[in-house]
């Protein structure tokens, strides 16, 4: 049993608590951040706010010993992202790692088979990570780890195969890696009753439309449908400032254009979307707390026409949808492609969205990536962001105003954590020169240099 993370404080009534007896069970069980306090706070230990604040991000473990820590080294990095802490231990642990502003970094009472990390061996920032949970799955639990990418293929076609026999099935094809990735796990299911329709919503990177037209007619052939809905979703977010509300008007709009084009087809029973692990969890499913609604999971409206929505990657993180991609045989450029929001420009447009505002962002985003893919820097995602910010800049003994572009790179493998990439200063020089040089409105561009968390990775 793992108890995970969370924002919550122990002492708060209304956090997740659990029966004590759970821990009488004579399973074994791991609490991770919150999970680990809560663990330590039922068993008679004390929880208190750390004394030198909070610690978040990269921070050096020293390890003392214990089962969890078979095979990790004295000195690693972890990834911390907390304010409270256990101050002191509960009866029967011992502790096995601290950091210089934790001493109960970890905890276990290995008679008892009860394990408590106060950092997220779950991110793959905490170095020996994998190993620590790979200590807890296959020591601590007995756990074989026979599960393969392959059966979940196999598994999920043949579940498909049966449950939408005969069934006329419309799938969400953004052209991004999830929605592919999906498409075509679900071609291999259902075949000719599969039809896909990519949405243009006038928020796609410069010429990507296109490109993804290009791509999937040739595999799709008249099962590939193109809407040209860009007026329609500009006019609905004339005017709406909110992030939130910005991601629920486009979820809306999504699933209103499916309608109408479902009703063209003869009204398929069942909708295919790419909606991918992570999006669900920040979408605050469950108890987790709403970060952002992603676009094809909050952001969908409560009456559908369609009989059901179909999900076939909500388990799987980034790299695996990515592993199943290139097991169908999807082509490498496409799967390994860097992933793109649903909402695409929207949430990197801060404040009002207008077509001219996506025009110019457009034209920045495409000169940024064109000298990252000119260079040998290669971040899991960069792009640019249209900040709500003008500015007083010269050009020409000219005074200008003008629009500050940020520009967003960052190195991570799933997603849920991220840290800001180190590119070379060169390749940002080029980037900012010619982006003021070739894009008329914007005078000023700046590099985001945060980690998630504390951001996120997209700016909306
Ligand atoms: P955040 O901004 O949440 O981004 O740190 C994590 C990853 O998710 C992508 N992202 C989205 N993908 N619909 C999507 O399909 C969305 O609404 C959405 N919001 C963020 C983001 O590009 C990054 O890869």
């Amino acid at each position: 049993m793992i108890f995970t993370g969370g924002p919550n404080s122990v002492y708060d009534e209304s956090s997740p608590h659990f029966d004590a007896a759970v821990l009488t069970l004579g399973i074994p069980v791991l609490g991770i951040c919150y999970g680990h306090q809560l663990i330590a706070y039922m068993r008679g230990g004390t929880v208190a706010p750390a004394e030198n604040g909070s610690e978040y991000g990269g921070t050096a473990l020293h390890v003392a010993g214990g089962k969890l820590f078979s095979g990790v080294p004295e000195n690693s990095v972890c990834w911390m992202s907390h304010t409270d802490r256990v101050s002191v231990l509960p009866e029967g642990f011992v502790i096995t790692a601290s950091t210089d502003n934790c001493r109960c970094a970890a905890m276990e009472d290995v008679k008892n088979g009860i394990y408590g990390v106060q950092f997220h061996p779950e991110v793959t920032n905490t170095e020996y990570g994998k190993r620590i949970l790979g200590n807890f799955l296959f020591s601590a639990c007995g756990c074989s780890g026979d599960w393969r990418m392959d059966d979940f293929i196999e598994n999920t076609v043949e579940r498909y195969k049966k449950e939408l026999e005969g069934k006329s099935v419309l799938c969400a094809l953004s052209g991004g890696v999830d929605s592919s990735v999906a498409a075509a796990l679900m071609h291999r299911a259902v075949g000719e009753n599969l039809t896909c329709v990519f949405v243009d919503h006038g928020l796609l990177r410069k010429d990507e439309g296109d490109e993804v037209e290009r791509a999937f007619r040739e595999r799709f052939g008249q099962k590939f449908i193109r809407v040209n809905a860009q007026g329609r979703f500009f006019g609905r977010l004339a005017g709406i400032r909110d992030p939130e509300k910005k991601r629920k008007i486009i979820g809306e709009e999504f699933i209103r254009v499916f309608e109408d084009e479902s009703r063209s087809l003869g009204s398929p029973e069942y909708l295919v979307q790419g909606t991918i692990y992570p999006d669900v969890v920040e979408s605050g499913k469950g108890d987790a707390a709403t970060i952002k609604s992603h676009h094809n999971v909050g952001g969908l409206p409560s009456v559908m026409d369609f009989k059901g929505i179909i999900e076939p990657l909500r388990d799987l993180f980034k790299d695996e949808v990515r592993e199943v991609g290139i097991k169908l045989g999807l082509p490498e450029k496409l799967v390994m492609r860097q992933p793109f929001p649903g909402p695409g420009l929207a949430v990197r447009i801060v404040g009002g969205i207008t077509k001219e505002k996506a025009d110019v962002l457009r034209a920045a985003d495409a000169i940024f990536r064109e000298e990252i893919e000119k260079s040998d820097t290669r971040p899991s995602q960069y792009f640019a962001v249209l900040t709500d910010t003008e500015s007083v800049g010269v050009m020409g003994d000219k005074r200008t105003y003008g629009y500050t572009v940020a520009l967003r790179a960052v190195v991570t493998d799933d997603f849920m954590t991220a840290d800001w990439a180190r590119i070379p200063f060169g390749v940002l020089e080029s980037a900012s020169r010619r982006i003021t040089n070739e894009v008329k409105s914007i005078n000023r561009v700046v590099y985001d240099i945060t980690s998630k968390p504390p951001a996120t990775v997209e700016w909306e």
